[in-house]
């Protein structure tokens, strides 16, 4: 039988891949829009769900725009947790379970190690402070929300830094990226794979089972902004790669400041899961195979 899932958010990476991998899978899928469900407004969104009464709500869309969140701080805060917050309560009233995002922006990057998902919170950011409050939220209002926190999202389609680096290789300016701040890349794709095929799992999961609570998912190796842009350029343009020069966040002034290291550890939801999440450099690949810039 297939599990009914209401998406909110239809333009995103992540809610673009899910509404274009869903045909594969054992699901009914409803994405709405913005216009369908603006997160500006909670009350409206929590009616989408008690209208649907799916098996499984997906919350993919988020204030992410993450230098804007600290002069719109009221504004993220509603978007990232008030709604979701509200989303995950309509959700518990007709029996669905949730599945919800974070990031590594909780962290303050300061470990000296990869984070687990007990490891203490401290947001750097206003956006990470409102994704913070909208993990809360959602856990406080669902006793059956998966929230899955990744990393540096990328894809074939939307704002993200793989599509920003090939754009600037082509430009006549010197690049310099940041080479002090390490993560783990991630594919749009590989979440929303990830979100679909567990659906079922997900959708019939008592209150208490290990596949909720909070979960790290990011693709596998660490790397800085630097070696990253270098992949990038190394994978799609081969030898007419431009040189990458590096610079120190210091350096780039910027309204919010990044953990230096929000590295996550994904131990828990690979062992949870009984998944193991491919390197980011194959994912990568696929990412520029299909926007056919392969060298
Ligand atoms: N991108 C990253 O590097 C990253 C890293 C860690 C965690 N995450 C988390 O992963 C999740 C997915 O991120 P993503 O990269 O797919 O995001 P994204 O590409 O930036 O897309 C954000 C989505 O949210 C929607 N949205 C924004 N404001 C809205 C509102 N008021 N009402 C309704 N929809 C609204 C946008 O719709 P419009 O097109 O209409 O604006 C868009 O569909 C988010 O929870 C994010 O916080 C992302």
């Amino acid at each position: 039988m297939s599990v009914r899932i209401l998406q909110f958010g239809t333009t995103g990476q992540v809610a673009t891949e899910l509404v274009r991998q869903a045909p594969r899978h054992a699901v009914d899928l409803t994405a709405l829009s913005r216009a369908e469900a603006d997160f500006i407004d909670p009350q409206a969104c929590a009616a989408r769900v008690a209208e649907h009464r799916p098996d499984l709500v997906v919350i993919a869309a988020a204030f992410t725009a993450v230098d804007q969140a600290e002069s719109e701080r009221e504004l993220a805060f509603r978007i990232n947790a008030e709604t979701p917050g509200a989303i995950a309560h309509a959700a518990q009233a007709v029996g669905a379970a949730v599945v919800s995002f974070s990031t590594d922006y909780v962290f303050a990057g300061d470990k000296g190690a990869p984070y687990v998902e007990d490891d203490a919170t401290d947001p750097l950011s206003a956006y990470g402070a409102s994704k913070l409050a909208g993990e809360a939220a959602v856990l406080a209002a669902c006793d059956r929300a998966l929230i899955l926190r990744t990393s540096w999202v990328v894809s074939a389609h939307g704002r993200n830094f793989v599509k920003t680096m090939l754009r600037l290789a082509g430009g006549d300016q010197p690049l310099k990226v940041v080479d002090d701040q390490f993560g783990r890349p991630t594919a749009a794709a590989d979440l929303a794979s990830f979100v679909l095929a567990n659906a079922a799992r997900l959708a019939e999961a008592p209150a208490g089972d290990p596949v909720f609570g909070v979960h790290h998912f990011a693709n596998a190796g660490e790397v800085s902004w630097k070696g990253f842009a270098e992949a990038v350029f190394a994978d799609a343009l081969g030898p007419a790669a431009p040189p990458v020069g590096a610079i120190r966040t210091a350096e780039r002034p910027a309204p919010a400041q990044r953990p230096l290291r929000g590295t996550l550890d994904t131990g828990k939801l690979e062992r949870t899961f009984g998944v193991t999440l491919r390197p980011w450099r194959t994912a990568l690949s696929d990412i520029l195979a299909e926007l056919k810039v392969s060298a």
